[in-house]
């Protein structure tokens, strides 16, 4: 278990760490231009980054605030980083957060074969609502839908 330090982050700089761990991530990462635009947006679009005790970052997560709701877009974790609790403290911070805010159900789209996305996101009170067919690209693959209807604060 690695002990994280997360924030959110607002400034131009550190979205190029969200870039090099979207790099080494996703097949097809959000460009730079996608975040910048994304900063303006300050009351519905947040950027948490995690970074280890000597202040590497380590892993992202990005996501909107629409109405009472939490879209989680993007996390992500360097592969050499993972299995440590990263992205659980990402996702606990994330929820606690977007609670805190005023959301009280949570939901975001994972391809269908990423079991280790899936995991965690059941771990973390998730369940499988519907899928989207063919939503993704490189490769093609179905998405599934997951939602977390409860109080995102009530983690039992
Ligand atoms: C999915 C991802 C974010 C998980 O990050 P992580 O920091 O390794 O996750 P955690 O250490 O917090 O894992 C929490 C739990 O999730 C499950 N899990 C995580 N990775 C797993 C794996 N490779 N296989 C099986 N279960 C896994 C386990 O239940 C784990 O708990 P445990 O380690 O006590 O068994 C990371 O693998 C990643 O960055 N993947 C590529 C990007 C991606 O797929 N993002 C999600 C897209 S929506």
């Amino acid at each position: 278990m690695m002990d994280c330090v997360i924030r959110a982050v607002r400034a131009e700089q550190d979205i190029e760490d969200i870039l090099r761990i979207e790099s080494v991530t996703f097949t097809r990462p959000w460009t730079r231009e996608m975040y910048l635009s994304e900063l303006e947006h300050h009351d519905v679009a947040f950027f948490y980054v995690a970074r280890d005790p000597v202040g590497e970052a380590v892993g992202f997560c990005s996501w909107w605030l629409v109405l009472d709701e939490v879209h989680i877009n993007n996390l992500a974790v360097l592969p050499e980083h993972r299995r440590a609790g990263v992205a659980t403290q990402l996702l606990d911070r994330v929820l606690a957060d977007g609670a805190a805010r005023g959301a009280h159900r949570a939901t975001l789209e994972v391809r269908r074969s990423n079991e280790p996305a899936l995991k965690l996101y059941e771990k973390a009170g998730f369940r499988v609502a519907g899928v989207r067919r063919n939503y993704y690209s490189h490769p093609d693959e179905d998405a599934l839908v997951l939602w977390r209807e409860r109080s995102p604060m009530d983690r039992s």
